[in-house]
């Protein structure tokens, strides 16, 4: 293998999505403590600190103790390089959390034992299922009340249509919490309390007919119910499959408790084993090859004012193929310039470094003048690529913004179109109307905050914001259509968005219908793939 095959092999790219408080910032800090990236996750003194530290830049998240904004962290394991994808916990930044799913390669799903699949694991696994990335379960908090492993497991097969692989069983829970069998390699990990912290765990080889041992270690009413529970999930369970497991059809999944550090080694190691190295990507109907030496990359997300003290804005991009070389020229494809990347780093915490190589399965963040967009290649002059556009969300919320001081008309323009570039917001307005009154389309109503804030904060304009009645947007996708001569209903609203596309704004699906019904040759698309 050459250095550069080696290089590639040895990444793993994954997000880390959960329901919020479900512990994925706890797991996180875990994981990160085995890379030797932060000190000892017993110093890290409390939720509030080590979040902010971790993954939250701006004000407003720590005001409102959401995360917004998703990070990236690369750490060293066992000779592979690991890179998580933070997402977003909040679910009205979803948008956000689906675009971090595509540049990851898996997924690892942290769910609350006690409460089970939430409204935003829900709504993440769908968008992981789309992208069929392998999808590692981590069920938590084992070391409180829980639920049934059996009605757990039942729930994920259920309501997402996989199957699911236990790879270790949990003995007992809350007070009772004795540990988990390791169903693979037959032996029994068991829990203390005092290994809150960094501690590492004691694993007792054991075999399940070894009554005592076994009653030594978790009593006898443990003991007879694990056997059980175990003969049951051996013989009615799905069978271990690992090519499953890679097409995300079989989830495996590992119970434990990220707070006492409890299972989470052992899933790495299992992680680890079960994933690959990163996977192709696919430009204009051509699969990419990974481990091809010529750089490409695309950009997933762009994340402004990420340091105060730098007023900038970062561009984050998954490296697709070969090596990035920080002193070499690329193209980006959709401005048709080469250009060096300016500063090209990495993130660690709060802490940037700047980076001179890097690999394909790598996140790296450039410096943006405001060339790129998300969904924008970058590659080696003459490769001709264009990565697979990310379709943006339809929006769910309207609202008409308009600036309060008439004199701030070119920072609020600036300001708006920005924060729309970064994908924050998406923005259209009335045909031949230009900045005067701008209608904003969001997923989650959080981001109206968020864009009221921005303007204010960064750009230092006040706005007004008068809520508007539309639920569902949708393209004109036939090219006859003439749009003032559609027929529909008069709550329905023509607008544009800032390519010159026209759309159109209902208040409810039946509006939608009516449109379709009384103007043949209409078509209307739901998504807008960003070109
Ligand atoms: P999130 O990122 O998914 O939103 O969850 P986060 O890790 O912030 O965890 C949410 C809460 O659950 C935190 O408690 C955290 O300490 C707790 N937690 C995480 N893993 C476990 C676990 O394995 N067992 C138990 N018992 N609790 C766990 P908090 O009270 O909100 O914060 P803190 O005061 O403990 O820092």
């Amino acid at each position: 293998m050459t250095g550069l095959e080696n290089e590639i092999n040895r990444r793993r790219t994954f997000a880390i999505i959960s329901h919020p408080d479900a512990g994925k910032t706890t797991l996180t800090e875990k994981l990160l403590l085995y890379g030797g990236a932060i000190q000892l996750a017993g110093s890290v003194k409390g939720k509030a600190t080590a979040r902010h530290a971790v993954s939250d830049w701006m004000e407003l998240e720590k005001q409102r103790g959401i995360s917004i904004t998703s990070s990236v962290m690369q750490f060293e394991y066992r000779g592979y390089c690991i890179n998580i994808l933070d997402t977003p916990g909040h679910q009205d930044f979803s948008e956000d959390t689906y675009r971090t799913l595509m540049a990851a390669d898996s997924a690892v799903m942290v769910i609350d034992a006690a409460k089970g699949i939430e409204p935003q694991t829900r709504k993440l696994f769908k968008i992981c299922a789309m992208r069929k990335i392998p999808i590692f379960t981590f069920i938590n908090k084992l070391d409180r009340e829980a639920r049934s492993p059996f009605d757990l497991l039942e729930e994920l097969e259920h309501e997402f249509g996989i199957g699911t692989y236990p790879m270790n069983w949990p003995i007992g829970c809350g007070q009772d919490f004795k540990g988990v069998y390791d169903r693979k390699e037959e032996k029994i990990l068991a829990f203390h309390e005092f290994h809150r912290g960094q501690d590492k765990i004691s694993a007792v080889t054991c075999n399940l007919d070894d009554k005592e041992t076994l009653d030594g270690l978790i009593g006898q009413k443990l003991r007879v119910s694990l056997q059980e529970d175990i003969e049951l999930v051996d013989g009615a369970g799905y069978d271990y499959d690992l090519d499953a497991i890679q097409c995300g059809a079989l989830s495996p999944v590992f119970f434990g408790s990220a707070l006492n550090n409890f299972g989470v080694e052992p899933f790495l190691n299992w992680f680890l084993e079960m994933t690959v190295s990163p996977l192709p990507r696919v430009s204009k109907g051509n699969v990419i090859d990974p481990f091809n030496p010529a750089f490409s990359a695309f950009v997933f997300k762009i994340q402004a004012n990420m340091n105060k003290a730098h007023r900038d804005r970062i561009a984050f991009m998954r490296i697709c193929s070969g090596k990035f070389v920080r002193e070499k020229e690329y193209y980006h494809v959709q401005s048709g310039k080469t250009l060096r990347l300016p500063q090209p780093q990495q993130l660690m915490a709060s802490d940037r470094s700047v980076i001179d190589e890097a690999y394909a399965g790598d996140i790296i963040g450039v410096f943006d003048p405001g060339l790129f967009s998300i969904g924008d290649t970058i590659c080696e002059s003459g490769m001709a690529l264009q990565y697979d556009g990310i379709p943006s969300f339809a929006p769910e919320h309207f609202a008409a913004v308009e600036r309060i001081d008439t004199m701030k008309r070119k920072q609020f323009e600036k300001g708006i179109l920005q924060i729309a570039q970064e994908g924050a917001i998406q923005i259209f307005h009335e045909p031949y109307s230009g900045f005067e009154e701008v209608i904003v389309g969001v997923v989650g109503v959080l981001q109206f905050e968020v864009l009221e804030y921005r303007l204010r904060t960064e750009y230092g304009v006040e706005i007004r914001r008068r809520d508007l009645p539309y639920e569902m947007i949708r393209w004109i996708t036939s090219e006859k259509t003439v749009p003032s001569d559609l027929n529909v209903t008069s709550d329905t609203k023509w607008v544009q968005d800032y390519k010159g596309n026209n759309l159109l704004l209902f208040t409810a699906q039946w509006c939608v219908d009516w449109a379709l019904q009384k103007n043949t040759g209409l078509s209307l698309a739901e998504f807008n793939s960003q070109e």
